[in-house]
């Protein structure tokens, strides 16, 4: 393993999303689609949909509360909070003051908000990483909030890569879950325009195939990256990780990353070597992705969640590689491992009872959800009822007025 010097990685985890969700194959059905090309094709199930009372806000907050509460940690100890997302709420104001307010964390913690599509949350996990490490942070712990409503549009190619959430990360120089390797990071950027969304919209643009190959490329090129500042470029390759964790926009995405991650290790891999590689590296963490569809920059975290939510002691040391994409495009490779311990608290960030209570919506619901959620952000439009959509008890989004947004508590 690369050295972890100073100490410094992932201390808790969480994920919190919407209440509802679509099956993929009625919305295949719905659509005149063979289901097995979003089943099979893209590898999704299910789909969560967001509300219009469901914002970036409310997610945040609601996955950042089970991060501190699971964990045990007093949000007095949180000195940075981070969200990364593509859907913020304002064009000025960050998200991550609306978190601050509603966790009660202390006003001389650092709080901003980071955007680069997909690559946000670990931008914002890697400079909190430096934080801790260049003793700034005086002990105390970096909150990252990963949360985004992803949304391409009724009918149109991305619909079926839709989806919503929120993964909360906690950081710290003691971690409980996941050691950082932050010596041998590979950092990718490059112009391009494979998905974007102008200011003027609320569902993303993407030239699909090309997005592919953008991401296929940088995935390339900070393994390269990482490689080259190694003392050990042996130490990162592939088969000596226990899993292989990527973004995940759709899960056959994790799949062709996979494979050029194994060609890009060792040229000329034959079929069943990376069959075999893949069922044992990164299919088994694929399956929380496969319910909630694509959450942008909480993607790649949703699968940290899968992967770590079923450690036993015997897994505890192995090594895990974590590549995060943006488009537009961002990108980071970087390794780390189990923290000694960490099986203990696997059932601590199981999200598993939380995807249970969701219900299923018809088609239609799902529409009428997404066509109210378009004009949610009207100024002074008649007051958002988080009953119309059978939310239940938690933190709402209920409409602007005086050009204020207004959450329930
Ligand atoms: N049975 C089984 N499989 C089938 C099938 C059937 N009946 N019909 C099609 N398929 C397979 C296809 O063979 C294909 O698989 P391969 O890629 O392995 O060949 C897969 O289903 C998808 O089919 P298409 O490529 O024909 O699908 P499409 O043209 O409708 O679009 C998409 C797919 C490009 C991903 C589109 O959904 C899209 O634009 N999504 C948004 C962009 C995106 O997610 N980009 C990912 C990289 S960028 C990124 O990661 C950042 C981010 O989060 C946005």
């Amino acid at each position: 393993m690369n050295t972890i010097q100073p100490a410094v990685g992932i201390d808790a985890l969480a994920f919190s999303g919407p209440r509802s969700y679509i099956d993929m194959v009625d919305l295949a059905e719905a659509r005149g689609v063979d289901p097995l090309k979003f089943t099979q094709g893209l590898g999704q199930l299910q789909m969560a949909v967001a509300s219009p009372c469901e914002d970036t806000v409310t997610m945040a907050v609601q996955a950042a509360r089970a991060a501190l509460h699971n964990f045990d940690i007093d949000p007095a100890d949180i000195g940075t909070l981070v969200v990364g997302t593509e859907t913020g709420v304002d064009h000025a104001k960050p998200v991550a003051v609306y978190v601050h307010e509603h966790l009660g964390l202390a006003a001389n913690c650092r709080t901003f908000e980071t955007k680069h599509a997909c690559y946000g949350a670990m931008a914002g996990l890697t400079a909190s990483a430096d934080w801790i490490v260049s003793g700034r942070a005086r002990g105390r712990k970096a909150l990252i909030i990963a949360s985004d409503i992803a949304r391409y549009g009724l009918g149109s190619a991305g619909e079926p890569t839709q989806g919503a959430g929120a993964v909360a990360i906690v950081v710290s120089e003691r971690p409980r879950l996941f050691d950082l390797a932050l010596g041998c990071v590979g950092d990718y950027t490059r112009q391009v325009m494979d998905f974007w969304r102008p200011l003027y919209s609320k569902v993303a643009f993407a030239d699909g195939h090309y997005s592919i190959d953008c991401y296929l490329e940088a995935l390339s090129a900070s393994i390269a990256d990482a490689k080259a500042q190694s003392t050990d470029p042996e130490s990162l390759d592939s088969e000596r990780m226990a899993a292989c964790l990527y973004h995940v926009p759709f899960v056959k995405m994790a799949r062709k990353a996979h494979l050029r991650h194994l060609q890009t290790d060792r040229p000329g891999v034959g079929d069943s070597a990376f069959a075999e590689s893949y069922d044992a590296r990164v299919a088994p963490w694929l399956t929380l992705n496969a319910q909630v569809g694509n959450i942008y920059t909480g993607s790649l975290f949703l699968a940290l969640i899968d992967f770590l939510r079923r450690i036993d002691t015997g897994s505890e040391g192995s090594e895990a590689s974590l590549f995060a994409y943006g488009s537009g495009c961002g990108a980071c490779f970087l390794v780390g491992r189990v923290s000694d311990g960490a099986a203990a608290w696997a059932s601590n960030l199981d999200p598993a009872a939380h995807l249970d209570r969701r219900h299923r919506l018809s088609v239609d619901a799902y529409e009428q959800m997404t066509v109210a959620a378009e004009s949610a952000d009207a100024n002074d439009a008649p007051a958002l009822d988080p009953e119309q959509w059978q939310l239940g008890d938690g933190l709402f989004y209920l409409g602007t007025r005086d050009h204020k947004r207004v959450y329930s508590a």
